[in-house]
């Protein structure tokens, strides 16, 4: 069976990566979607989110990143994926998913999402939070892949605070 993440990862977080393993646990085969078309602002160029979600995910099998536009069952459609797979780290994310879960099922006509529950270790972890915590001199090590937080401290031009 094949399955689809789709998402902004602006950046990838490590709870971003516990759920992608837990999904190659699951299915066979697994399309890591990049949304391109975006009405909220992403801070990290789209082909630099795909760089280091590859980098994040070295020597993991089974795994292709790609990016997409349009409706997410749309590409899933165009994929033969099976389901959807999203990741839920508290209830203030269940509304939104939920929603989001309703409406694929609809347009789709019956492709379902699967949700994952993040390890709490990383229920707080999100991307737009790490974004504030580094720009504001943070430190994010512990919440995300070693080439992100590379990059996010080469772009914001500024040692975290340790
Ligand atoms: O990581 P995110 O930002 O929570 O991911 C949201 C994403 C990309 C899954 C969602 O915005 C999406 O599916 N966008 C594509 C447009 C679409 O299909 N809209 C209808 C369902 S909400």
């Amino acid at each position: 069976m094949k399955a689809l993440y789709p998402g902004s990862f602006d950046p990838i977080t490590n709870g971003h990566v516990d759920v992608i393993k837990r999904i190659t646990r699951i299915y066979d085969d697994l399309i890591i979607a990049v949304l391109s078309n975006q009405d909220k602002t992403v801070y990290i160029p789209l082909q630099d989110r795909v760089k280091l979600i590859r980098q994040s995910l070295k020597g993991m099998k089974n795994i292709s990143i790609e990016t997409f536009s349009g409706l997410t069952v749309d590409y899933a459609k165009s994929k033969n994926v099976d389901v959807i797979i999203r990741g839920l780290r508290a209830p203030s994310d269940f509304e939104y998913e939920l929603e989001m879960s309703q409406i694929n099922y609809f347009l789709s006509k019956g492709l379902e999402t699967i949700f994952i529950m993040t390890n709490p270790k990383f229920s707080f972890i999100r991307s737009s939070r790490i974004k504030e915590v580094a720009i504001l001199g943070g430190n994010v090590k512990e919440f995300v892949p070693l080439p992100v937080y590379k990059y996010l401290y080469q772009k914001i031009r500024k040692r975290p605070n340790m």
